[in-house]
């Protein structure tokens, strides 16, 4: 299944998130003309996965377009909040096929944005008129938070478990996906056990998703990304694949020396050669797919078969996706 065959229930009201963006675009237009700038330049572009799961966990029960709409457009706001402040802080040059707010605008501007933008979401969020999912936006935006500290925290590290990695891919990603089908249970009334599957999928193709977003930045190309390859290894961010490379060559390894400190284009060249072979990435799409399957297993619950397979085609999608 394509993204447009998956999100074709939701496919109206994701018009609608798009034109909300607009709307916030367009409300600067002439009263802070710099401002409109950058919103122009991020509210575009993405694959809209976050909105398009707040929708389509909301489709099961009481559809509630006047409280799900707003949601909707919280989770993507607060997603491209993180993205513009992750791109500061790696100091990245492109992103969605574009170049980075940190690039144009500078660092400064990207912080500002960033803390706009997570601001805007709050406003969504609020509109919700629902304290539970007002509760959820924020701390899932301290979980994000938390997930980057560590990350920041343990850059170069090499003394990382698989453990401590997934507990920093599920801060920093699953999270995101969790309270975006958590929020849409929510707001169309499910019962507590529908929450709790739907929040239980989110969270799971959560993990798939940065798993495979890792494997893709040692596989990926640049065109089809829109954004560079081999960012973790610039960033010493040990992923999935970097580990399973120390793992397999613990004497001499090109990450090891990359993260204490030399020479930076050689090593991570040497290091996505390794990256590359295959039984290194098949044991990494084998974890992520662990992760998609788990993301399935109670779907069955659920009252729609149509909305099953939406959200059954989305973990197929995660997988196999190239950007
Ligand atoms: C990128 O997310 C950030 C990660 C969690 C890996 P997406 O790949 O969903 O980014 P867009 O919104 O489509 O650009
Ligand atoms: C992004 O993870 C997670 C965020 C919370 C922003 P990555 O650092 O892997 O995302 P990309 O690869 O820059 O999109
Ligand atoms: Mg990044
Ligand atoms: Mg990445």
């Amino acid at each position: 299944m394509d993204l447009s065959t998956i999100y074709a229930a939701v496919q109206k009201e994701l018009a609608e998130v798009e034109n909300q963006f607009r709307l916030i675009v367009e409300t600067e237009r002439t009263t802070f003309p710099n401002l409109h700038q950058m919103l122009r330049h991020v509210l575009t572009g993405g694959k809209v996965i976050r909105p398009a799961l707040t929708l389509l966990a909301g489709k099961f029960y009481k559809y509630d377009a006047s409280r799900l709409l707003p949601m909707a457009t919280a989770s993507e706001l607060l997603h491209i909040a993180t993205l513009v402040h992750d791109d500061a802080i790696d100091k990245s040059d492109v992103r969605r096929w574009r170049q980075t707010v940190n690039k144009i605008w500078g660092e400064d501007k990207a912080i500002l944005l960033g803390d706009y933008l997570f601001a805007k979401a709050g406003e969504f969020a609020a509109a919700t008129d629902s304290v539970r999912a007002v509760r959820l936006f924020t701390q899932t935006l301290a979980t994000i938070s938390q997930g980057e500290l560590r990350q920041s925290f343990d850059a170069r590290n090499l003394n990382q478990t698989r453990e401590d990695y997934l507990q920093r891919i599920s801060r920093k990603t699953a999270s995101l996906f969790a309270m975006a089908t958590e929020t849409g249970a929510i707001l169309s009334q499910a019962p507590e056990q529908s929450v709790e599957i739907l929040r239980d999928y989110g969270y799971n193709l959560g993990i798939a998703f940065q798993i495979v977003d890792d494997i893709l930045d040692f596989t990926g190309s640049e065109q089809e990304m829109g954004k560079p390859v081999g960012s973790d290894l610039t960033q010493g961010t040990l992923t999935l694949p970097a580990m399973l490379i120390l793992e397999r060559y613990p004497e001499d390894n090109p990450i090891k020396r990359l993260f204490q400190g030399g020479d930076a284009a050689e090593n991570i060249r040497q290091a996505i050669e390794l990256g590359r072979d295959p039984s290194i990435i098949d044991r990494c799409y084998e974890l992520a797919t662990e992760y998609s399957d788990c993301a399935c297993q109670k779907l069955h619950l659920l009252p729609n078969e149509e909305n099953r397979q939406a959200l059954r085609g989305l973990t197929d999608y995660v997988i196999r996706r190239k950007k």
